[in-house]
Protein backbone atom coordinates (compact mmCIF):
# COMPACT_ATOMS: atom_id res chain seq x y z
CA UNK A 1 0.00 0.00 0.00
CA UNK A 2 0.90 3.87 -1.00
CA UNK A 3 1.30 5.87 2.02
CA UNK A 4 -0.57 8.74 1.29
CA UNK A 5 1.56 11.34 0.27
CA UNK A 6 0.83 14.31 3.45
CA UNK A 7 2.21 11.57 5.85
CA UNK A 8 5.31 12.07 7.42
CA UNK A 9 7.18 9.62 9.08
CA UNK A 10 5.27 8.85 12.24
CA UNK A 11 6.48 11.34 15.06
CA UNK A 12 8.11 9.43 18.10
CA UNK A 13 7.29 9.74 21.47
CA UNK A 14 10.70 11.61 22.42
CA UNK A 15 9.66 14.18 19.66
CA UNK A 16 6.85 15.36 21.75
CA UNK A 17 8.48 15.43 24.93
CA UNK A 18 10.34 18.85 23.90
CA UNK A 19 7.81 21.26 25.91
CA UNK A 20 7.97 21.20 29.41
CA UNK A 21 5.53 23.55 30.49
CA UNK A 22 2.79 22.34 28.20
CA UNK A 23 -0.66 21.87 29.91
CA UNK A 24 -3.65 20.49 28.01
CA UNK A 25 -4.79 24.18 28.09
CA UNK A 26 -1.19 25.75 27.16
CA UNK A 27 -1.54 23.31 24.07
CA UNK A 28 -3.84 25.37 22.88
CA UNK A 29 -1.88 29.20 22.90
CA UNK A 30 0.82 27.32 21.41
CA UNK A 31 -1.21 27.29 18.11
CA UNK A 32 0.57 30.44 16.95
CA UNK A 33 3.80 28.94 16.97
CA UNK A 34 3.18 25.89 14.83
CA UNK A 35 1.54 27.20 11.81
CA UNK A 36 4.08 25.94 8.67
CA UNK A 37 2.80 22.49 10.64
CA UNK A 38 -1.03 23.38 10.33
CA UNK A 39 -0.78 24.30 6.70
CA UNK A 40 0.61 21.09 6.32
CA UNK A 41 -2.41 19.74 8.39
CA UNK A 42 -4.76 21.76 7.05
CA UNK A 43 -4.20 20.70 3.47
CA UNK A 44 -4.26 17.34 4.64
CA UNK A 45 -7.25 17.57 6.19
CA UNK A 46 -8.62 19.21 3.37
CA UNK A 47 -7.51 16.00 0.94
CA UNK A 48 -9.44 13.23 0.25
CA UNK A 49 -5.89 11.58 -0.16
CA UNK A 50 -6.17 11.50 3.99
CA UNK A 51 -8.43 8.02 3.63
CA UNK A 52 -6.39 5.31 1.93
CA UNK A 53 -6.48 3.93 -1.17
CA UNK A 54 -6.72 -0.08 0.12
CA UNK A 55 -9.70 1.08 2.45
CA UNK A 56 -11.48 2.33 -0.09
CA UNK A 57 -15.57 0.78 -0.02
CA UNK A 58 -16.67 -2.14 -2.08
CA UNK A 59 -20.02 -3.52 -1.45
CA UNK A 60 -22.46 -2.40 1.44
CA UNK A 61 -19.74 -0.67 3.19
CA UNK A 62 -19.75 2.27 0.15
CA UNK A 63 -23.26 2.00 0.05
CA UNK A 64 -24.69 5.74 0.55
CA UNK A 65 -26.84 6.64 3.16
CA UNK A 66 -29.24 8.53 1.25
CA UNK A 67 -30.10 4.82 -0.55
CA UNK A 68 -32.10 3.52 2.49
CA UNK A 69 -34.95 5.29 4.09
CA UNK A 70 -34.02 4.52 7.67
CA UNK A 71 -31.85 7.08 8.94
CA UNK A 72 -28.65 5.07 10.28
CA UNK A 73 -27.85 5.84 14.05
CA UNK A 74 -24.57 7.55 14.06
CA UNK A 75 -22.16 7.03 17.16
CA UNK A 76 -18.82 8.70 17.56
CA UNK A 77 -16.69 7.18 20.52
CA UNK A 78 -14.06 10.10 21.45
CA UNK A 79 -11.01 9.62 23.10
CA UNK A 80 -9.07 13.33 23.63
CA UNK A 81 -6.38 14.75 25.68
CA UNK A 82 -6.21 17.81 24.84
CA UNK A 83 -9.52 18.71 24.02
CA UNK A 84 -9.33 18.74 19.23
CA UNK A 85 -11.08 15.63 18.87
CA UNK A 86 -13.68 16.72 21.09
CA UNK A 87 -13.75 20.03 18.84
CA UNK A 88 -14.19 17.74 16.14
CA UNK A 89 -16.91 15.54 17.85
CA UNK A 90 -18.89 18.94 18.90
CA UNK A 91 -18.06 19.81 14.77
CA UNK A 92 -19.73 16.81 13.94
CA UNK A 93 -22.76 16.86 16.18
CA UNK A 94 -23.51 20.96 15.13
CA UNK A 95 -23.60 19.82 11.83
CA UNK A 96 -25.92 16.71 12.17
CA UNK A 97 -27.40 16.84 15.94
CA UNK A 98 -28.87 13.38 15.20
CA UNK A 99 -25.08 12.19 16.42
CA UNK A 100 -24.38 10.68 19.55
CA UNK A 101 -21.37 11.13 20.62
CA UNK A 102 -19.72 9.65 23.80
CA UNK A 103 -16.30 10.11 25.65
CA UNK A 104 -13.49 7.08 26.17
CA UNK A 105 -11.88 7.83 29.07
CA UNK A 106 -9.17 6.20 31.34
CA UNK A 107 -10.45 4.97 34.33
CA UNK A 108 -7.56 6.86 35.92
CA UNK A 109 -6.91 9.93 34.57
CA UNK A 110 -3.94 11.36 32.89
CA UNK A 111 -2.14 14.18 34.18
CA UNK A 112 -2.89 17.34 33.30
CA UNK A 113 0.47 18.36 32.33
CA UNK A 114 2.20 17.38 28.58
CA UNK A 115 5.21 16.01 30.09
CA UNK A 116 4.45 13.91 32.45
CA UNK A 117 1.64 12.13 29.91
CA UNK A 118 3.85 11.60 27.53
CA UNK A 119 5.71 9.50 30.08
CA UNK A 120 2.89 8.18 31.00
CA UNK A 121 1.82 7.52 27.21
CA UNK A 122 5.52 6.29 26.70
CA UNK A 123 5.55 3.29 29.70
CA UNK A 124 1.93 2.29 28.99
CA UNK A 125 2.91 1.61 25.20
CA UNK A 126 6.07 0.01 26.37
CA UNK A 127 4.35 -2.14 28.53
CA UNK A 128 1.51 -2.71 25.98
CA UNK A 129 -1.26 -2.09 28.58
CA UNK A 130 -4.92 -2.23 28.08
CA UNK A 131 -5.69 0.67 30.71
CA UNK A 132 -9.06 0.34 32.46
CA UNK A 133 -11.69 2.90 31.16
CA UNK A 134 -14.13 4.41 32.63
CA UNK A 135 -17.98 2.83 31.99
CA UNK A 136 -19.84 4.22 28.95
CA UNK A 137 -23.93 4.41 28.65
CA UNK A 138 -23.52 3.65 24.76
CA UNK A 139 -21.78 1.08 23.04
CA UNK A 140 -20.77 0.41 19.27
CA UNK A 141 -22.95 -2.43 18.83
CA UNK A 142 -26.35 0.90 19.59
CA UNK A 143 -25.00 2.16 16.21
CA UNK A 144 -25.15 1.67 12.67
CA UNK A 145 -22.12 3.92 12.03
CA UNK A 146 -19.38 4.09 14.55
CA UNK A 147 -17.08 6.86 14.44
CA UNK A 148 -13.79 6.17 16.22
CA UNK A 149 -11.60 9.84 17.38
CA UNK A 150 -8.49 9.93 18.73
CA UNK A 151 -4.97 11.93 18.98
CA UNK A 152 -2.22 10.31 17.61
CA UNK A 153 0.45 8.89 20.26
CA UNK A 154 3.96 8.03 19.15
CA UNK A 155 2.75 7.46 15.90
CA UNK A 156 -0.20 4.89 17.73
CA UNK A 157 -3.41 4.82 18.51
CA UNK A 158 -3.30 5.75 22.59
CA UNK A 159 -3.88 2.70 24.85
CA UNK A 160 -7.48 3.47 26.26
CA UNK A 161 -8.24 2.69 22.22
CA UNK A 162 -6.70 -0.81 22.55
CA UNK A 163 -9.20 -1.39 25.52
CA UNK A 164 -11.99 0.26 24.20
CA UNK A 165 -11.53 -1.87 20.72
CA UNK A 166 -10.34 -4.95 21.84
CA UNK A 167 -13.31 -5.03 24.37
CA UNK A 168 -15.89 -4.39 21.47
CA UNK A 169 -14.36 -5.95 18.62
CA UNK A 170 -17.25 -8.25 17.97
CA UNK A 171 -20.05 -5.37 18.12
CA UNK A 172 -18.41 -3.48 14.96
CA UNK A 173 -18.86 -6.37 12.29
CA UNK A 174 -21.54 -5.34 10.25
CA UNK A 175 -21.62 -1.72 10.83
CA UNK A 176 -19.69 0.71 8.89
CA UNK A 177 -16.60 2.11 10.67
CA UNK A 178 -14.67 5.20 10.71
CA UNK A 179 -11.65 6.67 12.43
CA UNK A 180 -10.50 10.06 12.70
CA UNK A 181 -7.12 10.86 14.40
CA UNK A 182 -6.07 14.33 15.45
CA UNK A 183 -2.43 14.85 14.91
CA UNK A 184 0.14 17.21 15.18
CA UNK A 185 2.16 16.41 11.98
CA UNK A 186 2.53 12.54 11.66
CA UNK A 187 -0.99 12.37 9.57
CA UNK A 188 -2.72 9.09 10.55
CA UNK A 189 0.70 7.44 11.50
CA UNK A 190 -0.06 3.73 12.17
CA UNK A 191 -3.50 3.56 13.44
CA UNK A 192 -4.79 2.13 10.46
CA UNK A 193 -2.59 -0.71 11.59
CA UNK A 194 -3.19 -0.24 14.59
CA UNK A 195 -7.23 -0.57 14.07
CA UNK A 196 -6.54 -3.58 11.75
CA UNK A 197 -4.69 -5.47 14.01
CA UNK A 198 -7.69 -4.86 16.96
CA UNK A 199 -10.53 -5.10 14.41
CA UNK A 200 -9.88 -7.91 12.42
CA UNK A 201 -11.75 -8.61 9.13
CA UNK A 202 -13.51 -4.79 9.57
CA UNK A 203 -13.53 -2.84 6.78
CA UNK A 204 -13.10 0.97 7.99
CA UNK A 205 -11.49 4.41 6.57
CA UNK A 206 -9.46 6.69 8.79
CA UNK A 207 -9.11 10.36 8.17
CA UNK A 208 -6.50 12.87 9.69
CA UNK A 209 -7.30 16.16 11.40
CA UNK A 210 -4.16 18.41 12.09
CA UNK A 211 -5.46 19.45 15.74
CA UNK A 212 -1.85 20.81 17.54
CA UNK A 213 -3.03 24.06 19.67
CA UNK A 214 -6.45 23.13 18.50
CA UNK A 215 -8.88 21.84 15.62
CA UNK A 216 -7.31 24.49 12.74
CA UNK A 217 -9.75 23.78 9.99
CA UNK A 218 -13.46 23.28 11.45
CA UNK A 219 -14.32 23.18 7.49
CA UNK A 220 -12.76 19.75 7.12
CA UNK A 221 -15.14 18.08 9.37
CA UNK A 222 -18.16 19.31 7.23
CA UNK A 223 -16.14 18.23 4.08
CA UNK A 224 -15.15 15.12 5.46
CA UNK A 225 -18.87 14.05 6.63
CA UNK A 226 -20.60 15.07 3.46
CA UNK A 227 -17.71 12.61 1.84
CA UNK A 228 -18.58 9.67 3.91
CA UNK A 229 -22.11 10.22 3.61
CA UNK A 230 -23.28 11.55 7.16
CA UNK A 231 -25.08 14.72 6.39
C1 LIG B 1 1.45 11.82 24.62
C2 LIG B 1 1.37 12.54 23.29
C3 LIG B 1 1.96 11.97 22.17
C4 LIG B 1 1.83 12.59 20.92
N1 LIG B 1 2.36 11.98 19.82
C5 LIG B 1 2.13 12.52 18.58
C6 LIG B 1 2.59 11.86 17.40
O1 LIG B 1 3.18 10.80 17.42
N2 LIG B 1 2.32 12.44 16.21
C7 LIG B 1 1.66 13.64 16.11
O2 LIG B 1 1.47 14.13 14.99
N3 LIG B 1 1.21 14.27 17.22
C8 LIG B 1 1.42 13.74 18.43
N4 LIG B 1 0.96 14.37 19.56
C9 LIG B 1 0.15 15.57 19.38
C10 LIG B 1 -1.34 15.24 19.37
O3 LIG B 1 -1.62 14.08 18.62
C11 LIG B 1 -2.16 16.36 18.75
O4 LIG B 1 -1.92 17.56 19.44
C12 LIG B 1 -3.65 16.06 18.75
O5 LIG B 1 -4.32 17.10 18.07
C13 LIG B 1 -4.20 15.96 20.16
O6 LIG B 1 -5.53 15.52 20.13
P1 LIG B 1 -6.50 15.91 21.35
O7 LIG B 1 -6.48 17.43 21.38
O8 LIG B 1 -7.84 15.40 20.95
O9 LIG B 1 -5.97 15.29 22.57
C14 LIG B 1 1.10 13.80 20.81
C15 LIG B 1 0.55 14.39 21.96
C16 LIG B 1 0.68 13.77 23.18
C17 LIG B 1 0.04 14.38 24.41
Amino acid sequence: MTAPKYALKPVSLSAFTLNPGLTRRSAFARGAELLTLAALGTAAARSIRTVRAADAPSGPFGAPFGASSAKPRIGVFCFTWAGSGGEVASEMKRLNPSVTVTRIERAKPYPEEYTPTTEEAKREKAAAEFPELRPMPVSPKDFDVVVIGHPVWGGNLPRPLFTFLREHAEEFRGRRVLHYAMHGGSGLGDTDEDMRALLPGVPFRGVAFYGWGGLRDRDAVGIWMKQEGLL
